[in-house]
């Protein structure tokens, strides 16, 4: 976003391991970019902004509540008519039998379904393997968070072009966008 000419970007993670190695990338890009360790969910202060992006996010809130909180937290930080664009797991139930998704990174071991959504477990295919959980919350929580806000949601899936490299992908569609106005 710098390079295309944003005058103010700032990067946030509750992890203070990413934000090291952003701020790696930082000194050697200088890209004017500020890094803030911080739970998005409890963040202010930061000013307002035209785009507030979340790229699998919004999977590791762990209740409808904590999920509100976070995009509370991302309405505070935007302009009026500003937008907020996300990637997270699809609400809707993938299918463990029409593919993992192993080959692109990052294997599913479980999907449960749990109140209003689904607890999963999947490990990145690294060398060893590392385990971590998230959450997939149902559209009607979404929709319901959103709606809480004032906020409409337009919902998006991957590319047909995406066809020759992610036929896995398309056919047990994992990810979404989410962008809101
Ligand atoms: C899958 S990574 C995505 C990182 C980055 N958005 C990207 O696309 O490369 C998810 C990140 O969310 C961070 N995270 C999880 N919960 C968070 C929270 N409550 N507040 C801020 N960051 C959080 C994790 O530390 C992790 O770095």
């Amino acid at each position: 976003m710098k390079q295309r000419n944003a005058t103010k970007v700032n990067g946030v993670d509750i992890s203070p391991e990413t934000i090291h190695l952003a701020r790696l990338t930082e000194d050697s890009e200088r890209n004017d970019i500020e890094y803030i360790v911080c739970d998005c969910a409890t963040l202010s202060g930061l000013g307002e902004f035209d785009i507030v992006t979340a790229v699998y996010l919004l999977n590791y809130t762990e209740s409808r509540d904590r999920l509100l909180a976070m995009l509370k937290v991302i309405c505070r930080h935007l302009i009026v008519g500003g937008s907020f664009v996300a990637y997270t797991v699809n609400a809707n139930t993938l299918s463990m039998n029409a593919g993992n998704f192993a080959k692109y990174g990052v294997e599913v071991i479980s999907d449960q379904p749990a109140e209003c959504g689904h607890n999963c477990e999947a490990l990145f295919v690294t060398t060893p393997p590392t385990n971590f959980n998230y959450f997939k919350w149902s559209r009607e929580t979404h929709d319901g968070r959103y709606s809480r806000l004032g906020s409409r949601r337009f919902h998006g899936s991957p590319r047909r072009s995406l066809q020759k490299i992610w036929p896995t992908m398309l056919k047990n569609i994992g990810i979404i966008s989410i962008r809101t106005a």
